[in-house]
């Protein structure tokens, strides 16, 4: 098992297998590190996260759009390798049903970020017509004690923790009361390793699964750490990202994604 970013390592990474500064929209030295590599599965996790998005469309455009194809690319030429495509609760848009989100629903998102989402599911359906091996699923907010967030419209509910921690305080920018659906990281990461383990001749959908964790606002999740922490204190500078958190859904349906791979 092999790492690639545009990022240094830390030493972690390092530590556990082969690592190359590889920039996703570069396809023939894609190509050449997947053949030098001999990989025979690509998780595709690179890409320029909402929030980051807003503040420049265009990189978002190229980097979430180009950096699949070329990853698609790859798939078809090698002709056996598997791909997985991390989608975003970011497809649904501010008309789509808000609770209990279905797997069918309007998808017209208001960001470049889910624009290139919603592409991404497409192109990788596109790509099933070659016999690539894609499967994907629309993860929500991911939450993690070990990765620093990564410039998304869900970061507050890591930094809640972090800043609760450091400083007792915590100012956020997003009001308190909106629920946001979000999945706890090794929860994700299991999720991500069974849709790749199912049977793809048994998939009705492809890339492009619904997902569902827990929902809670920041208000209830500050009221969760005061339990622990008694003199936590939030305030709410809402900025450009409650825009987004607000066209974005508060619960997530995701039968099929049971019912097609348990
Ligand atoms: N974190 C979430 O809450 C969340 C929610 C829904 C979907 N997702 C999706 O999951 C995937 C992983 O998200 P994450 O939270 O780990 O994001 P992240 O920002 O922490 O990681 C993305 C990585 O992509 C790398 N990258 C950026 N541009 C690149 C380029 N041109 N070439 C190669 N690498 C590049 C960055 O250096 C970064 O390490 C993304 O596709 C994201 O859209 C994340």
């Amino acid at each position: 098992m092999g790492a690639s970013d545009i990022r240094e390592p830390n030493r972690t990474l390092i530590s556990q297998g082969p690592y190359e500064i590889l920039e996703v929209t570069e396809q023939e030295r894609l190509e050449r590190v997947v053949r030098e590599h001999e990989i025979d599965a690509i998780y595709h996790l690179a890409a320029i996260l909402s929030a980051t998005g807003e503040r420049n469309p265009q990189l978002a455009w190229h980097v979430n759009t180009l950096g699949l194809h070329n990853v698609l690319e790859v798939a078809r030429e090698l002709d056996l390798v598997r791909v997985f495509h991390s989608s975003s609760i970011a497809v649904f848009d501010p008309e789509t049903p808000k609770d209990f989100t279905p797997q069918e629903t309007i998808l017209h998102p208001k960001t470049v970020y889910g624009i290139t989402k919603v592409t991404g599911e497409l192109l990788g359906d596109y790509f099933n017509k070659y016999g690539v091996d894609i499967k994907g699923v629309r993860f929500p907010g991911v939450i993690s004690s070990v990765a620093p967030p990564g410039g998304g419209t869900t970061d507050y509910a890591v930094e809640t923790f972090y800043e609760a921690m450091k400083n007792g305080r915590y100012t956020c920018f997003v009001e308190e009361r909106p629920v946001l659906p979000m999945i706890y990281m090794p929860d994700g990461l299991k999720v991500t390793l069974d849709v790749m383990d199912a049977d793809l001749s048994r998939l009705k959908n492809h890339t492009d699964f619904n997902l569902a964790g827990v929902s809670f606002s920041v208000g209830e999740l500050a009221s969760k750490i005061r339990k622990h922490i008694p003199d936590f204190e939030v305030s709410y500078v809402p900025d450009y990202r409650q825009e987004i958190a607000d066209t974005w859904p508060h619960s997530i349906d995701d039968s099929a994604a049971r019912e097609e791979w348990g």
